[in-house]
């Protein structure tokens, strides 16, 4: 009754539109010439050479040479799948966005999981943070919350992104993959960058291993702001979790795959999806608000903190199924374009440094990636709300637009949208007011804290799970041809805690030099259990 299609059928883009099936046709070329000899190119003579007019090879040939398109300039490597968001309950009292409209609303939905440092081809199970990027095809709209599987991030400011991916990316002398030898610029440049701490802890744990794409945690990583009807607002911020549990595997195991098996996950989320076993995530939500927000020891817009699940409970609000693969990798997979500035009436930014950046990066590199301003014309980048627009042409432009207005305001009519903040419309997008302060380039005091939070990670781990991070720093250290860098590693760590510092130096052969200096002289904060917002007893 709410719209949604039946549970079992994919929905995402009207893909029976363009889907092809050759079974049982006459081979055409790209014109729709039937073609009588696929074997054989044309010759003057049998033994002579290739005529310069075999149209049907040449373009043959023209169209396989231009197969390849860029990789994503980050997170290349990756596998996806189609399925559908079920929100358990109407939560139009926080957020106007249409798939949190009802109790059991569906949304489709699909949703690719990456690595982000290895190449297109590169193995499965290694050592890395794990994209995790969500498009809801809403009524009002593309959604894409695009995550990762761990809830902060390396930086604070999209100003060092090029560094830190620069510094990850293989060495652009040698071109050889970091995983794969001494890996001295990663190293390099995170224990320059002391606010890395705690993204490095869970970078070193057993997250960045993952059993399954299926046994991942995924998090939008950045605080947002759900807005209702009414224009009020609470920060939020996502959490997927995994409703098999989340699991990881252990380097050993992870090492060896890598040579058995390195398309592992992308095979196991294919053959789970085959076999009707269904991955499944919950959506929950941490919702608090501004008021709130200015009482927590650490600063919500700074990507490097968690809001601790002891101040902010994660309150569950629906489900996420995929239950599709897709038909074809290329198509889909590799040509769709998330982007962090796709959002919808009812969710809006904060101020993020690191979010900030983003909205810009993704829109500008899928204009190259993807070859001019029309990918969003893509079935799979194409939002089943329906597109309404004055932007035309462009490269490989599909629509026809008819008429000759292509300019608002106006008064000829004829087929020319109105803006949807006349009259009548409600659900259009605005962005939350914000008060005005002054330029500066800088970062807010609380920022400055890169200990505390890695610290409770430590803390928050079982001796095992503590023991792997030990002998995961000493394997990369060990790696690192400069002593300088894990001396600096060893100072970072000597912040987080004592036995984590003198563990990783005992691998290492080293003592443990003193702390690296903190970056503010205000007293570390105090973590205080504050009441949660209930999204049960509003
Ligand atoms: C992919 C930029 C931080 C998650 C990408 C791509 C770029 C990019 C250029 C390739 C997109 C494409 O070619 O389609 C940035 C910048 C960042 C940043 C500039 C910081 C300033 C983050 C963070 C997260 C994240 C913090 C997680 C919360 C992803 C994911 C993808 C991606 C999941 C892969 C999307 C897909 O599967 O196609 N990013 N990124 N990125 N990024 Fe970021």
């Amino acid at each position: 009754g709410n719209g949604a299609p039946p549970l079992g059928v994919c929905p995402a883009g009207d893909l029976d539109r363009v889907r092809a099936d050759g079974s049982e046709q006459r081979l055409t070329t790209n014109q729709g010439v039937p073609v009588a000899d696929n074997q054989n190119s044309l010759k003057v003579g049998l033994r002579g050479p290739t005529a310069m007019e075999d149209f049907i090879l040449r373009e043959k040939i023209t169209h396989f040479d231009h197969e390849r398109i860029p990789e994503r300039v980050v997170h290349a490597r990756g596998s996806a799948a189609h399925g559908y968001f079920e929100s358990y309950q109407d939560l139009s009292d926080l957020t106007r966005a249409a798939p949190f409209a009802a109790a059991g609303k569906r949304t489709p939905v699909f949703v690719r999981f990456s690595t982000v440092a290895g190449e297109r081809g590169s193995a499965d199970t290694v050592r890395d943070v794990r994209g995790f990027a969500v498009k809801f095809y809403t009524d009002e709209g593309n959604w894409d919350l695009v995550g990762n599987n761990i809830p902060v991030f390396f930086i604070q400011d999209a100003m060092k992104f090029p560094d830190l991916i620069h510094s990850v990316k293989p060495e652009p002398h040698n071109g050889i993959p970091q995983a794969a030898s001494a890996h001295d610029t990663f190293w390099d440049f995170v224990t320059l960058m002391p606010e890395s701490t705690h993204m490095l802890m869970w970078h070193l744990s057993d997250r960045a291993i993952p059993r399954s794409y299926r046994t991942m945690q995924g998090f939008g990583v950045h605080t947002f702001r759900l807005v209702n009807a009414q224009g009020a607002s609470v920060f939020c911020k996502f959490h997927w979790q995994p409703v098999g549990g989340t699991h990881s595997l252990v380097w050993d195991e992870a090492a060896k795959i890598i040579g058995a098996d390195p398309d592992f996950h992308r095979r196991d989320l294919w053959e789970a999806i085959e076999a009707g076993a269904y991955p499944e995530w919950e959506l929950g939500l941490q919702i608090f608000t501004e008021e709130q927000a200015a009482s927590f020891p650490f600063d919500v817009l700074d990507p490097t903190k968690i809001v601790p699940e002891e101040l902010v409970p994660v309150q569950v609000v629906g489900k996420m199924t995929l239950n599709r693969n897709p038909d074809n990798f290329f198509a889909e997979t590799e040509q769709v374009a998330f982007c962090t500035a796709h959002i919808v009436p009812g969710i809006d930014f904060t101020n993020d440094p690191l979010l900030q950046g983003r909205i810009h990066s993704y829109l500008d590199t899928q204009i190259s990636r993807l070859g001019g301003a029309n990918f969003h014309e893509i079935p799979i980048n194409a939002p089943l709300a329906p597109v309404h627009n004055n932007q035309r042409d462009g490269m490989h432009r599909q629509a026809v637009h008819r008429g000759r207005v292509a300019y608002e305001p106006n008064s000829l009519g004829g087929g020319c949208p109105f803006q949807a903040g006349m009259a009548g419309f409600t659900t259009a997008f605005s962005q939350m007011p914000q008060p005005p302060e002054d330029k500066v380039r800088g970062k807010p005091e609380l920022f400055a804290d890169h200990y505390s939070q890695a610290r409770l990670f430590w803390i928050s781990q079982s001796p095992a799970e503590q023991a792997h991070i030990v002998n995961a720093y000493r394997f990369e250290l060990s790696r690192v041809t400069v002593p300088a860098i894990r001396v600096r590693l060893l100072s970072m760590l000597a912040n987080v805690d004592p036995i984590l510092a003198e563990g990783v130096a005992q691998g290492l052969g080293m003592d443990v030099p003193p702390a690296m200096p903190l970056a503010t002289d205000a007293p570390p904060p105090h973590y205080e259990p504050s009441p949660a917002l209930s999204l049960l007893s509003r």
